[in-house]
């Protein structure tokens, strides 16, 4: 009997792998997320692996029902992020789940810049002009000016894959780099952008230093221009550093009313409320978002109040929306590939069937959970 897999979502062709080795593949057809019940149905079914992405509640529900019927081995997600699967219950369950680091820490950040640069110069407001026949005339500062990115400050608010992939994109752009790290400092790292900006200094190639350095968050807050987020979603009880509003009413008026958050990490890191009072009453000059407290954007979202729209940008979670990173089906490139390899590396009992020396296993500790 071939093993069955169901995917919640069409990754595209790497899913051939699947087909090509003779596993039995069943793809939801919709464009749109299955509801909660056809994943339930599935899984008491009889699947033996599930494919599914970060728009899937994986709860202690789907994960007893996946214990019961002693048939699901592996849960395969195609995302980084991984906040939508609860991680005990998982465990708990004894079902390992895997997700797609690393192959998407590029486009993922060079979408936040590409934000940073946009609220910057205000090129929706600019793009408005044109389209809409306002652009009457050049003029020297009419209607409105931006702000440059060159020689400013960023924070970048979390140094891991994707905090330090902002930073050195921003080094690029002749940017100074606070970074603020909730958890462990990857000093190395600022050493190496810091010699290569002295360098650059030295060889001519820019006029003025720059600097790198991490600092607490309080002074990030103070001295930043722009403020980018690279924090995972952590809610209270999950980590001793929690992620949840970590950007709120205190943190957002420690910003200088110049300067702009991005946020391209976890929609619940920033207290949306707070955050459209912050843009209304000016607290800061703009924000830049990709993420979202409930996606798609709700209609009735304060943040869609016109009053803020020429200061706030709104993206539909695009942050890794990009043709390889996306789709391509080699593990080493694509967010798809990866996604069926670690299904693979689990069904087929690579790494000597040892989870816990398996890649892109995220609860590692399912390993030992059975035994202790
Ligand atoms: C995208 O947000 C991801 O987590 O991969």
């Amino acid at each position: 009997m071939p093993l069955r897999i169901f995917a919640t979502c069409d990754i595209g062709p790497a899913l051939n792998r699947l087909r090509d080795a003779g596993y039995e593949l069943e793809v939801y057809p919709e464009p749109a997320a299955p509801p909660k019940a056809v994943i339930l149905e599935k899984i008491r079914s009889g699947i033996n692996g599930l494919i599914c992405t970060l728009r899937d509640r994986l709860d202690e529900e789907v994960f007893a029902a996946a214990e019961a019927t002693g048939k699901l081995k592996v849960v395969a997600q195609m995302a980084v992020g991984v906040d939508n699967i609860d991680r005990a219950a998982a465990t708990r369950h004894g079902i390992p789940f895997t997700n797609t680091p690393d192959v998407l820490t590029e486009a993922t950040a060079e979408y936040a810049f590409f934000i940073l640069g946009m609220l910057a110069r205000r090129m929706w407001s600019a793009e408005h002009l044109t389209r809409d026949l306002q652009w009457g005339y050049w003029h020297p500062s009419l209607p409105f000016l931006g702000d440059e990115v060159t020689g400013k400050t960023v924070a970048i608010i979390g140094t891991g894959r994707i905090g330090l992939a902002m930073a050195r994109k921003c080094s690029g752009f002749d940017m100074n780099i606070l970074c603020f790290s909730p958890k462990s400092q990857n000093q190395r790292f600022v050493a190496a952008i810091q010699q290569e900006m002295d360098l650059r200094l030295t060889n001519g190639i820019v006029s003025q230093p720059h600097w790198i350095r991490y600092a607490s968050l309080e002074e990030c807050l103070a001295q930043a221009d722009f403020v980018s987020l690279h924090v995972p979603l952590l809610r209270e009880g999950e980590s001793a550093t929690p992620t949840f509003h970590m950007f709120n009413h205190r943190t957002l008026r420690q910003m200088k009313p110049t300067a702009y958050l991005i946020n391209t990490a976890r929609g619940p890191v920033v207290d949306e409320d707070a955050l459209a009072q912050a843009l209304r009453e000016r607290w800061i000059a703009g924000a830049g978002l990709d993420v979202y407290a409930t996606e798609p954007l709700p209609a009735d979202s304060p943040l869609r109040d016109p009053a803020i729209a020429d200061r706030c940008r709104l993206l539909p979670h695009h942050g890794s929306q990009a043709q390889l990173t996306r789709l391509s089906p080699d593990p080493d490139l694509g967010m798809a590939g990866r996604c069926v390899q670690g299904l693979l590396n689990v069904l087929e009992g690579n790494y000597s069937g040892d989870v816990t020396q398996m890649p892109w296993v995220v609860n590692k500790e399912v390993g030992t959970h059975r035994d202790s």
